[in-house]
């Protein structure tokens, strides 16, 4: 999808349709009364009738205009105009990308981003909006080609020019790049999307961006570096391990980086703690995290961020073997810390312990790692918000103000010490579970011990990251939350593009 703008008043603009949003009450202003003057009243007519969606995320597309340039009218409802926060704007513009996309147009003209949004300025809006668009217009086909008669992709969208709208909708593109990418990465079936295949689309990036570089360890380097942790979990598995990282250098030389460390598990049957058959193949989206800091990546570089990024992906596949590793095994991991292991599924936290310490000897700023670690999470926060833990309150409040800024929210759960002696184990340093109490915290307790001396969090997206009931799908999240964060960090987004 391209993003343009045009100079053209709204009824002169040439387009497949021009989508316009409609706040619940009666009556047509602005661009919408405009539009209605030019098509002889049609949608004073309707709204008299009260035939327009104007409930949030409710469309109604109109045909056979005259009058206007445009061939259609895409009419959403924005809902209670006091509710049109930046979550509902985000989920109004979603409606309206879908309606845009099951319809046969490839051309838009968007006045969305005219609407009202409490606490949200017009640069914040056009950039959503074209964020919003883009994603709604995805639709999967790595290994299911559309049909000859599906409706076509949206190729452009135009919006109304100046207000700096040209500049967001440049940042718009990079960052829908990016999360396209988590979810093309997500999406794809575990017996494509391996260790290995994440490592080659980490190359092919690379290889892309100027100032993007690629380091990747295969199992040889990991033993020598002693990551144990790791390599249990992989161990089971024909389908052979990636540290894979990727280095934007947009900062100054010696600037310590922000980093981030995905969880990349891509497939997790459990091990030999293996789970129940139910909706196991949902657990291809276990790299959801490895996905995120991807994308991420992959919209850093486009944004070309005057700063220095780590990205970090522990890649591994858990699979029941003779080989693998099994319910009370002691593993020592790369720092050094012994691990009694009760439960092979508890396996995201393994292969994290040992990332999270490498990272730590690249000197981050700070780390914050991604995980689709536990089904406590979703328990906890259902698919609304990404769980925060982290001792340190600064790094918690910039990332909660992330999510909310960016619509891709998350929410702080405690990890005081006093959830840290449910992992205590009489025969290692700790244990792989902490019972059923808070699982997500203890999962995050075993993680603070790999991550001691760094500024760190951790983010739980198990509830995020993907989509559930059907069709399944990767979101791409926490790549707007992260995007936002890192902008952030590096001064804002006037300091970027
Ligand atoms: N990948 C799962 C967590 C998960 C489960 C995410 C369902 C999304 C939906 C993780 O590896 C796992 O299996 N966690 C266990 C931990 C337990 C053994 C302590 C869990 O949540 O049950
Ligand atoms: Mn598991
Ligand atoms: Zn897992």
């Amino acid at each position: 999808m391209q993003f343009t703008t045009t100079d053209a008043a709204t009824s002169a603009v040439e387009t497949d349709c021009l989508i316009i949003g409609l706040p619940e009450g009666n009556g047509l202003d602005g661009a919408a009364a405009e539009i209605d003057s030019a098509i002889g009243g049609v949608l004073t007519q309707l709204d008299k009738g009260s035939e327009l969606p104007r409930k949030a995320g409710k469309t109604l597309m109109l045909h056979a205009l005259t009058g206007i340039g445009a061939r259609r009218i895409l009419v959403v409802g924005l809902g209670k105009a006091e509710k049109l926060d930046a979550v509902a704007f985000d989920k109004a513009v979603k409606a309206a990308g879908k309606a845009l996309r099951q319809s046969h147009a490839t051309s838009a003209h968007c006045l969305l981003a005219d609407a009202k949004v409490t606490d949200r300025d017009s640069d914040w809006k056009v950039r959503q909006a074209g964020i919003a668009l883009a994603y709604a217009d995805y639709v999967y086909s790595a290994t299911k080609k559309p049909k000859d008669d599906a409706p076509p992709a949206t190729d452009t969208v135009s919006f109304p020019a100046g207000k700096g709208a040209e500049q967001q909708l440049s940042l718009a593109s990079a960052i829908a790049a990016g999360v396209q990418r988590a979810r093309d990465l997500a999406d794809l079936p575990p017996n494509i999307c391996t260790p290995a295949y994440l490592a080659e689309i980490a190359e092919t990036m690379a290889a892309e961006h100027d100032g993007l570089e690629v380091e990747i360890l295969e199992d040889e380097e990991m033993e020598k570096l002693g990551m144990n942790a790791l390599l249990a979990v992989a161990v089971g598995s024909a389908n052979r391990p990636r540290l894979i990282r990727l280095s934007w250098s947009g900062g100054k030389d010696g600037d310590a980086p922000l980093a981030m460390v995905g969880k990349g598990v891509t497939f997790d049957t459990g091990g030999i703690s293996i789970k129940p058959r139910d909706l196991m193949e949902q657990m291809k989206f276990d790299m959801g995290g490895a996905a995120a800091t991807i994308g991420a990546m992959e919209a850093v570089a486009r944004l070309k961020l005057p700063m220095n990024v780590e990205g970090v992906v522990a890649a591994v596949e858990n699979m029941p073997d003779g080989k693998a590793y099994r319910p009370g095994d002691v593993i020592t991991a790369m720092n050094g810390k012994t691990i009694e292991v009760h439960n092979t599924d508890a396996e995201g936290r393994m292969i994290l312990a040992d990332a999270l310490t490498w990272t730590g000897r690249l000197k981050p700023d700070t780390t914050v790692d991604l995980a689709t670690l536990t089904g406590a999470c979703v328990v906890a926060l259902g698919h609304h918000a990404s769980a925060v833990m982290t001792q340190n309150d600064e790094l918690a409040e910039e990332l909660l103000a992330a999510g909310q800024r960016s619509a891709d929210r998350t929410w702080r759960l405690p990890l005081w010490d006093d959830y840290q002696e449910q992992i205590e184990s009489p025969f290692a340093d700790m244990k792989n579970v902490g019972g059923m109490p808070a699982g997500s915290i203890t999962a995050g307790c075993f993680l603070s011990r790999f991550a001691e001396g760094q500024r760190w969090a951790h983010v739980d997206i198990a509830g995020a990251a993907w989509q559930w009931g059907k069709p399944e799908s990767g979101t791409g999240r926490p790549v707007g939350m992260l995007v936002d964060w890192l902008v952030n960090r590096a001064g804002g987004w006037n300091a970027v593009g």
